[in-house]
């Protein structure tokens, strides 16, 4: 039902550094594929195979990783190598990819209103390519996509976090509707902890009405000064309803070193274990 996903892409990935001085974060690999393409992966199997992606400067490689590369083709078709572009290939016969550029970093909120031109009036997914999530059964935005169908407004994917991590997140307040669905009451930006409404983080995952776009644009700039999603979820929450959903899996922050070596370990036993 909902066809349309988008990641935005754009940001510096300055914990990275020196890695992501020329090379956009989302191109880092856990493994052998890079973080943005377990992100396409997953809107994939939720059905939406059309990717609208808000990059940057410096941020090509992203558009040459969902392209056809001839040289490469050429070179080892019909080697034993072939096999290691299947996914690759699988995706781009797929999937259609859009781009548009976010030409400064005004925040989340802003990220997302740039995306507008590439998904209209129609409900969307969202990535966060940085935060790397494994589905307990289903990938998360399945899940997701599954609580759409049911309410038909806005979702954000939520975790129980230490209460000494919950700065580094949106957090939600809500009661449960059903089992690990909240109705979101009261939405923070990166709180302190003491004033923190409760533990459960915002991950990145989210599932937007296309009225986000104007509620975004009304929204004066929140924490940090930037365009907060969360500022504007919260708006939407008031006005009509949003939900926020204990998801079933793992997630994996691999915008940190430490998430991001976890990923890798916990990814290069899947890969030994698929032989
Ligand atoms: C963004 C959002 C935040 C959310 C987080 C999830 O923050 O603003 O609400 O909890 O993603 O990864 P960022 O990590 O971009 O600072």
């Amino acid at each position: 039902m909902i066809k349309k996903c988008l990641f935005p892409a754009a940001g510096y990935g300055t914990r990275f550094l020196p890695a992501t001085k020329a090379m956009p974060k989302e191109m880092l690999p856990i493994v052998n594929k890079p973080l943005i393409q377990y992100g396409v992966e997953e809107a994939m199997a939720a059905g939406m195979n059309t990717i609208g992606i808000v990059t940057g400067r410096g941020k090509r490689a992203l558009e040459d990783h969902f392209d056809i590369s001839y040289e490469l083709e050429q070179q080892i078709t019909g080697t034993p190598k072939e096999v290691f572009l299947a996914d690759i290939r699988n995706i781009i016969d797929y999937c259609t990819f859009s781009y548009t550029r976010q030409t400064e970093m005004k925040g989340l909120g802003h990220a997302i209103l740039t995306g507008e031109t590439l998904i209209g009036r129609e409900p969307f997914g969202v990535i966060l390519a940085d935060d790397l999530c494994v589905g307990e059964d289903d990938g998360v935005l399945t899940q997701m996509a599954r609580i759409y169908a049911k309410y038909r407004c806005s979702i954000v994917a939520i975790e129980e976090v230490p209460q000494d991590e919950v700065h580094k997140y949106g957090v939600i307040a809500g009661s449960e509707l059903e089992d690990g669905v909240y109705v979101v009451s009261d939405m923070v930006e990166k709180p302190d902890p003491a004033d923190a409404p409760s533990n459960l983080a915002i991950i990145g995952r989210y599932i937007l009405t296309p009225d986000i776009f104007d509620v975004i644009r009304s929204t004066p700039p929140g924490r940090n000064g930037e365009m907060q999603i969360t500022d504007a979820l919260q708006t939407q929450a008031i006005r009509n309803m949003v939900l926020a959903y204990r998801f079933k899996g793992k997630r994996f922050d691999c915008g940190s070193v430490e998430g991001f070596v976890s990923a890798t370990n916990f990814f290069y036993e899947r890969w030994k274990n698929a032989g």
